[in-house]
């Protein structure tokens, strides 16, 4: 039988509508980054990744889509905002994914891992510097200036963190300076690709890949 060239979205009908309150809701941006891995699907499915790593899971809905897709695959996901961890877990438990989260700043704490795959979709809204850095629901939006200290951050991180042959798929929309972006990572040895983009009322969300 051909492989599936199909991702699938994982049930959330576990999950109460109040814990939303507290954990990122899935939401546009969150489907156009399973999209984006659907996009490519065939090309992660020659790569054969074993070890995989979504930053700020959130709900789960994102990470739990990809081991869905890749059940040989060892999946990780991180998040600053502790309720979102018990959330990806249960999400991931309830589609019978195994997943491993971890309540952590960025990637900061795994020594000498480097993953095959990493997954962001980071909180990329406009706003004042004291705004970003918490670690509740405020933190699933408030990317400070430019919308980007969290996503810089992380940034800085990938070299150390994604394998020679690995792919990092980054979230931005166009307030976030995407072409600066692409050029950061080009000074760190990656090259850059639009894996898809669409407008949502007035915001122009695109998924970018890069990879060395
Ligand atoms: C836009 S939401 C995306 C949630 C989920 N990945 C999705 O696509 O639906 C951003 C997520 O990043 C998390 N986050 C923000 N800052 C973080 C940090 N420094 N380290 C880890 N996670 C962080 C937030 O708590 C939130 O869950």
């Amino acid at each position: 039988m051909a492989a599936s060239t199909k991702m699938k979205t994982p049930y959330q009908n576990h999950i109460d509508k109040a814990d939303f309150d507290h954990v990122y809701e899935p939401a546009e941006d969150s489907f156009l980054l399973i999209d984006a891995l659907e996009k490519d699907l065939h090309y992660l499915k020659v790569k054969n990744p074993t070890f995989c790593l979504e930053v700020g899971s959130g709900s789960g809905v994102v990470i739990t889509a990809f081991g869905m897709a890749f059940p040989n695959t060892f999946c990780i996901s991180t998040d600053i905002n502790f309720k979102a961890c018990e959330m990806s877990a249960t999400t991931a438990n309830y589609n019978n994914v195994l997943l491993e989260p971890v309540n952590m700043d960025l990637i900061s704490f795994f020594v000498d891992k480097k993953f095959d795959v990493i997954i962001f979709n980071p909180p990329y809204v406009v706003t004042k510097t004291e705004e970003c850095g918490g670690t509740d629901i405020v933190a699933s939006w408030a990317g400070g200036v430019k919308g980007r200290e969290v996503t810089d951050r992380l940034l800085n991180m990938i070299p150390k963190k994604l394998a020679e042959d690995g792919t990092f798929y980054l979230l931005l929309i166009e307030e976030n300076i995407p072409n600066e972006v692409v050029e950061i990572m080009k000074i760190y040895g990656y090259k850059s690709e639009l894996v898809i983009k669409r407008r949502v009322r007035n915001e122009h969300q695109l998924v970018l890949k890069f990879y060395k």
